[in-house]
């Protein structure tokens, strides 16, 4: 199949990439020429894992790079629209971008296409994009649209793409759908699972994938309602977690027994400092004025949002907690990237929390894997960076975790506990049980689990000191 995808992001170059690897001939397209230039030299502009390898593997073979959306178009059966909907002031999805690709696909086609929304999009986009094309002069037979929202998350995007949980058709026509199962034919029927050079399964894998056929705009609304569930679900054990904290209670026994119903399920109960990224911001506010507009007040999402920021502000009442003042106090920062495994700091908690903490007159070290470069860009100049966890914990006053990156999560404590001025640990994202904090001597803050201090007793006649775990 040939196929275009429209927009060089995130998603685009990740599905681009992915498309080539199941057989199909792509084209990318991007208005940007200098990020066309850089993809063609074969820069990888994100972090994810395997896409290096997948850009290796098919670029200027079965994955081109062009500016040239008409000619990509002419070329193509299948136009995947994987262009940004950024939020307006209003948070609503601006769709200028998705409108400008839809004029200039109408203007181009050749012969039956079928036009694929892949970005988030609000419900009755689809229908826009209709209209849009058809006042451009695309005969009404000569095209479909139809909603193929993608599910992948940052960090883990190549193996969510090659092994999701379903894969979701939004197609109001049998002929247009038919072109879509055959692009994801090599997945639904299992046979690229078996080719030797397939991409390694990841845990839980769904192998192989169901398939599941809806309307247009049952597929658009299956995409934003399920961000907005899985948000809801972060707010609410965010919400569980300072009861926890208010009673005595340990957040991650609570999940444990909650998670275990299956009904409930164990992923995305982490407790931390609130959502951050891309997405889910952004797509609850669109989906909150997507209801809106049709009538109905999603008063729950207001919430889901609400809880989602107060988590920083009860973060920062921690941090405030465990140093007293803050001006002039010296901070290791672990994490800057939204989440763990990814360079991404859009609408990162952790950005936040340090432009919060440069304010009231920190000083701040700082140490993530792989979104030092991104942040440097839009956080002041006085934060220095650091090259490893150690080096940000030099003569600290506390060390905060803000990013759950797999390496803070295996830190060498001794080492760490000398480097540190005072050894406190305010840990954003529960990387640590307090008890094997509290036994290395570091008074330890958390979400949703009591503050845990080490009491320095002396045994009675000898000079050995034990150390006993104290609720603070
Ligand atoms: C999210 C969805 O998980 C994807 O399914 C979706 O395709 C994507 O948005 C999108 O719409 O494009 P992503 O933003 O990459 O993916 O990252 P997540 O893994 O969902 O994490 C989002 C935020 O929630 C991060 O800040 C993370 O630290 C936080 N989080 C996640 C928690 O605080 N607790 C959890 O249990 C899980």
């Amino acid at each position: 199949m040939r196929i275009a995808v429209v927009g060089s992001g995130y998603v685009g170059l990740v599905a681009g990439a992915c498309f080539a690897d199941l057989g199909h001939e792509v084209v990318l397209v991007d208005n940007d020429a200098q990020k066309v230039a850089a993809l063609e030299s074969g820069s990888v502009p994100i972090h994810e894992q395997f896409l290096p390898e997948l850009l290796e593997r098919h670029q200027g073979s079965r994955l081109t790079f062009s500016g040239n959306l008409a000619k990509a178009v002419r070329a193509s059966s299948a136009i995947f629209v994987a262009v940004g909907t950024p939020p307006n002031d209003a948070g609503e999805a601006d769709l200028s971008y998705v409108e400008s690709v839809a004029r200039e696909v109408a203007g181009a086609i050749n012969g039956y296409k079928v036009v694929v929304e892949k970005s988030t999009v609000p419900v009755y986009t689809s229908n826009w994009v209709r209209t849009i094309m058809l006042r451009n002069g695309a005969e009404p037979e000569s095209f479909d649209v139809a909603s193929n929202p993608e599910f992948l998350r940052e960090g883990t995007a190549v193996t969510d793409f090659l092994y999701p949980d379903r894969i979701v058709l939004g197609a109001d026509h049998e002929r247009c759908a038919a072109v879509l199962r055959e692009i994801y034919a090599p997945l639904t029927s299992g046979k690229y699972y078996q080719r030797p050079d397939a991409v390694p399964a990841p845990e839980r894998a769904n192998v192989p994938p169901p398939l599941i056929v809806t309307s247009a705009k049952s597929a658009e609304l299956i995409k934003h309602a399920s961000n907005a569930f899985l948000a809801m679900k972060i707010s609410f054990v965010n919400a569980v977690a300072s009861i926890c904290e208010s009673v005595g209670a340990d957040v991650q026994q609570v999940c444990q027994g909650i998670g275990s119903d299956s009904r409930i399920g164990k992923r995305f109960l982490n407790p931390g400092i609130g959502y951050g990224g891309s997405c889910f911001p952004k797509d609850l506010t669109a989906f909150r004025a997507v209801a809106r507009e049709c009538g109905y007040e999603f008063r729950l999402l207001d919430e889901v949002i609400r809880i989602n920021e107060e988590q920083r502000h009860r973060f920062l009442r921690k941090v405030r907690s465990a140093l007293w003042t803050l001006r002039g106090k010296r901070l290791g920062v672990l994490g800057l990237a939204f989440k763990g495994g990814t360079d991404d700091i859009r609408e990162s908690p952790a950005v936040l929390l340090v432009q919060t903490l440069l304010q009231e007159g920190c000083t701040v070290a700082a140490y993530d894997p792989a979104a030092m470069d991104r942040a440097r860009v839009v956080l002041p100049a006085n934060v220095n960076y650091v090259s490893d966890p150690y080096e940000a914990a030099s003569g600290a006053d506390a060390l905060l975790i803000l990013t759950e990156w797999e390496e803070f999560a295996a830190l060498d404590l001794p080492r760490l506990r000398v480097r540190l001025k005072y050894p406190i640990i305010i840990d954003g994202r529960n990387l640590y049980h307090p008890e094997t904090m509290t036994a290395h001597g570091f008074t330890y803050y958390s979400v949703g689990r009591q503050t845990t201090t080490p009491e320095v007793i002396s045994s009675a006649g000898a000079d050995s000191k034990k150390i006993k775990v104290k609720n603070a």
